[in-house]
């Protein structure tokens, strides 16, 4: 099995933390999203502790919830001492709701409106991550308008290609993130911001991509950031004391996937900043790393009911289920590869070659292509592995398909996160 929280039981069915699939299904419904809570909060720790092994002093992770975003989840990283990444006025406004304390809040985006950075103050955001000049100006002026000197980072674009997606990939100069270093916008920006009277520079941060697998590219990464760091220091006497690293560590999908160890990879990045530091002759910033991925993905399964399967001759074999692109649109999207199991059949011999399809109106809605499945029928239940991550925070209400609810597994056992959408809901805004 990909991950150690699946199982199979005397009935054959998959288990998910314990529990049977097929009962959960029936409780639930489908199509629905499972949640391992202990592998999300294990991940943090994971996180947490090789931060404060090898990192320095004060250094801390930021779970990046673009990545799932609802209360609860806000709620587990409170628990857990983990700071956040917002991109929105609605991921704050959910934060809020939760309760999680906004110092440890970093709001991102690289086109904030005057709304956002209004309620975000109000709302006593920790940190804006600046992207832009233009941003700089409004935070500023909205600063002074409440009274506040505002901290900030400064978001930079240090060159870096990670090998990931095209989609995903966000280093490199031509970029609609940040200010890219190398042609001298970072370091004007620094100098306009550090002239601003509502605003205290905190430090810079950089995010280079998403799902990467090699840890050497965050090691580039933090390289040029401490260049960067040491140029300004050198040049016009500000020392940044933070540095924020983004996140972007990968998670396996499938079995041809490597698997990650992050402790190790954090390890290697911690080494090599002291020794950087050493050479350039500057202290160790703090260091903030900002996973989103790692911290959910894995935890996560969507179960789906077979609707229909549809064999052509000499071409493909297509199951049809209760869901598809308004869940997950991560293959329609990316191509994203899964591991999809028969969730109630994992011991039956599997030889029928078929692509999963979804049920919305269109034919890109796949989840996955020459998936080997067990002889299915209609009513058989399919499991998608890794969906933790970047896909209820995606889903949709294409074709007016209600969203799935999130029931999370926790220690006293499964309950519901977040309750799925009824066919109501979706006339909610309708007038
Ligand atoms: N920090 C910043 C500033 C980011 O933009 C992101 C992700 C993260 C942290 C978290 O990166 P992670 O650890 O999750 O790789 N929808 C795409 C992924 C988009 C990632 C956007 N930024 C997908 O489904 O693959």
């Amino acid at each position: 099995m990909l991950y150690k929280n699946l199982a199979i039981n005397e009935a054959g069915h998959l288990t998910f933390a314990g529990y049977d699939t097929v009962d959960l299904a029936r409780e639930y419904g489908t199509a629905l999203m499972l949640m391992d809570e202990q592998m999300i909060r294990s991940r943090c720790r994971e996180y947490k502790n090789a931060v404060s092994d090898y990192l320095p002093a004060g250094s801390m992770p930021l779970y990046a919830s673009k990545a799932l975003s609802f209360k609860g989840i806000y709620r587990i990283m409170r628990e857990e001492g983990m700071g956040i990444d917002v991109v929105s006025s609605g991921e704050l406004r959910t934060a809020v709701g939760a309760g999680f304390p906004m110092e440890h809040a970093f709001f991102h985006g690289n086109a904030k409106t005057d709304f956002d950075i209004r309620y975000a103050i109000e709302n006593r955001i920790g940190y804006f991550v600046c992207d832009s000049a233009d941003e700089l100006d409004a935070i500023d002026k909205e600063a002074a308008r409440q009274g506040v000197r505002q901290k900030v980072f400064l978001r930079l674009t240090p060159g870096i290609d990670p090998h990931t997606h095209e989609k995903i990939s966000t280093g490199r100069i031509d970029c609609k993130f940040g200010a890219v270093i190398e042609n001298g916008q970072a370091e004007a920006l620094v100098l306009q911001t550090l002239s601003k009277a509502n605003i205290e520079l905190c430090g810079y941060h950089c995010h280079i991509g998403s799902q990467i697998f090699d840890h050497t590219p965050f090691c580039d990464a933090a390289v040029a950031m401490l260049r960067f760091m040491a140029h300004i220091q050198k040049n016009h006497g500000y020392q940044a004391k933070i540095l924020n690293l983004g996140g972007g560590m990968a998670v396996p999908y499938t079995k041809n996937d490597p698997s990650i160890d992050y402790r190790a990879n954090i390890r290697s990045i911690g080494s090599l900043i002291t020794e950087t530091c050493k050479e350039l002759s500057i202290e160790e910033p703090v260091v903030l790393m900002e996973p989103g991925r790692s911290i959910v993905a894995d935890a996560g399964m969507t179960l789906y009911t077979v609707s229909a399967i549809k064999q052509i001759p000499g071409f493909k074999n297509y199951v049809s289920v209760d869901g598809g692109m308004t869940d997950n649109p991560r293959f329609t999207l990316y191509q994203a590869d899964y591991t999809v199991l028969p969730a109630n059949r994992m011991n039956d011999p599997a030889a029928f070659t078929c692509t999963i399809a979804g049920r919305c109106c269109e034919s890109g809605d796949l989840l996955q292509e020459n998936v080997l499945m067990p002889q299915l029928q209609r009513g058989d239940l399919i499991a998608v592995l890794t969906t933790g991550a970047y896909n209820y925070s995606m889903a949709s209400n294409y074709n007016r398909i209600p969203r799935p609810p999130i029931v999370m597994v926790g220690e006293g056992g499964p309950y519901i996160a977040v309750r799925r959408e009824q066919l109501d809901d979706l006339l909610e805004y309708d007038l």
